[in-house]
């Protein structure tokens, strides 16, 4: 890492606009592509130095090792004693991946017959309500894992939609069930419980809440009818009362944020049919592929990894903004939030000491072009630098909506560029008296039209975001943030940090409902929860 400091403070580029102007190539020096996905990381303050470097470290950290160790199934979560074998659920039939001696594959490729079979009967007809009608309406329940991946998909998949629509809950907030169950009919309304552990409190206390709509009108008999399961604890959920064909089990060697591949990605499968999502598997795959395969100068997500890297813990950038030019993946940060944070959001290593450098950047973003009317003010002009990720599709769905598509990209393209080149203060000031400004008022105005630049970013390209491509971009990312945790030498597969809220919600409710009034909690804390009472009448 000290070679990287001193190489970033001495032999780095300084000014991306002159490395621009002296090497004509640079943009084609630094991209790496995997088939038509193109990543360009020319426009970060690197070189060749820069990579070699940081090809060093990666090897120092020995990532192609842990890499093969992963894919192998060896239990490289140590924190919980498990494999991470997410790349499992989308390997093909004839793979041979072990955990403790059983090739996983077929299990896995009997569930996925299992929920084919299961979003074939919906999406026709042949499954349907207790009083016989089909069903128009899916609503998945489930948090976190549970709930980012599907979501995110299904919106950025809306141009393959053939089936029911589809719906989530995930808020214990009463109003996410109560505004997306108001309009729909219990009779073709179905309900996917999904929860990896079946014990999360607000998917618990969701599930119950749809049970009771489904009751109401339908009576206790429906909600064999009205109701399936997606779980690892497939003993809690035979409690619900759901027969054994309607529950789809996935395994612990899966994390709840890695787990759309599984089981978890039943409403996606229902909404865009068995083979759209065999698809999206398909382009995971290409991934796991290019991934295990590609040397490290070519390799996608071990250069994003590499790269973000280099932002973290030589430039000591604090967070990385996600912005896709494509709405239909609006939901992609907030995906991106729980793969990376969760996993990589540690202060103690591996070997349960603290860290020695910085451990994964604050995650966040919106799409673009909304972004810019919004925070890219700061981007371009802020106190503080932020590294951008621009996510960008040659092809829209929407032919007859070219010249909006052309808009878009446009758009994507020059805030990559103006970041980088920003506006010097002599520019600003020509622009000024050019626009028939005084000289008084270019001086005045030109400090506040500068922009530094020099400001890094990444864009990806890709054809047309297809169920293949979104797989590919989804286990990209995935790779990535293996990469960055190597590199922190953290396990990014265990997520101990979200426990202690939880215990502490749970000892408050107490308190809340005025059942308790002290116990072990702070001041404030207990001051809060008396003033919340007494403006509830309780
Ligand atoms: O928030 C912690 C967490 O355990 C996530 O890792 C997980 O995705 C989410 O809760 C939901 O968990 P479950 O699928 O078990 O309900």
């Amino acid at each position: 890492m000290s070679l990287l400091q001193s190489h970033r403070d001495s032999g780095a580029p300084r000014d991306m606009r002159a490395s621009f102007a002296a090497d004509p190539a640079r943009s084609e020096r630094f991209s790496a592509r995997c088939d038509d996905i193109q990543m360009d990381y020319s426009k970060c303050a690197v070189n060749d130095e820069t990579l070699d470097l940081l090809a060093d470290l990666a090897s120092a950290a020995k990532i192609e090792a842990r890499r093969d160790s992963m894919f192998a199934g060896e239990p490289i979560n140590s924190t919980e004693g498990r494999a991470v074998l997410h790349t499992a659920l989308r390997a093909g039939p004839t793979a041979d991946i072990r955990v403790d001696g059983e090739n996983v594959v077929p299990g896995v490729h009997a569930v996925l017959a299992a929920m084919g079979a299961f979003a074939d009967g919906v999406r026709e007809g042949s499954i349907r309500g207790a009083t016989g009608k089909a069903f128009t309406d899916i609503v998945n329940i489930g948090i976190g894992g549970s709930d980012l991946g599907p979501v995110m998909a299904t919106l950025a998949l809306t141009p393959y939609h053939d089936g029911p629509r589809v719906h989530f809950v995930s808020n214990v907030d009463g109003a996410h069930i109560a505004d997306t169950l108001s309009g729909l009919d219990p009779e073709t309304t179905l309900m996917i419980v999904a929860s990896k552990t079946f014990t999360t409190i607000e998917t618990m206390t969701n599930a119950e809440t749809a049970r009771a709509f489904i009751v109401a009108k339908l009576g206790e008999r429906a909600v064999a009818d009205h109701f399936a399961a997606v779980s690892t604890a497939l003993d809690k959920v035979g409690a619900f009362g759901l027969a054994p064909d309607r529950v789809f089990g996935f395994w612990d060697w899966v994390g709840g944020r890695y787990s759309l591949w599984s089981a978890i990605g039943l409403p996606v499968m229902i909404a865009i049919g068995k083979d759209a999502f065999g698809e999206f598997l398909a382009g995971a795959r290409a991934m796991d592929e290019h991934f295990r395969s590609a040397p490290v100068a070519q390799n996608l997500p071990m250069l994003l990894g590499l790269i973000g890297v280099w932002h973290r813990l030589v430039c000591h950038y604090p967070s990385r903004a996600i912005i896709p030019y494509d709405q239909r993946l609006s939901r992609f940060p907030a995906y991106l939030q729980q793969l990376d944070m969760e996993s990589n959001g540690k202060s103690v290593g591996i070997d349960g000491e603290p860290v020695e450098t910085a451990s994964g950047p604050i995650v966040w973003g919106e799409p673009g072009t909304n972004g810019q009317h919004a925070f890219f003010q700061l981007l371009h002009q802020g106190t503080d630098v932020i590294p951008v990720e621009f996510m960008i599709a040659a092809n829209g769905h929407e032919p007859e909506l070219a010249h909006q598509h052309q808009l878009l990209i446009a758009n994507c393209l020059a805030q990559s560029e103006a970041l980088m080149r920003g506006r010097t203060g002599a520019e600003a000031r020509a622009q000024l008296i050019a626009s028939g400004a005084s000289e008084a008022e270019a001086d005045r105005l030109a400090p506040h039209k500068t922009f530094a630049g020099n400001r890094p970013s990444i864009t990806l390209v890709y054809d047309r975001l297809t169920p293949f491509a979104l797989g590919r971009l989804i286990a990209l990312y995935e790779h990535r943030v293996f990469v960055e945790a190597q590199i922190f030498g953290i396990n990014a597969f265990d997520q101990w940090g979200v426990e202690l809220g939880k215990e502490l919600a749970t000892a408050l409710l107490p308190v809340v409902r005025g059942e308790s009034t002290g116990g072990d909690h702070d001041s404030s804390t207990l001051a809060l929860a008396k003033n919340i009472r007494e403006m509830r009448g309780e």
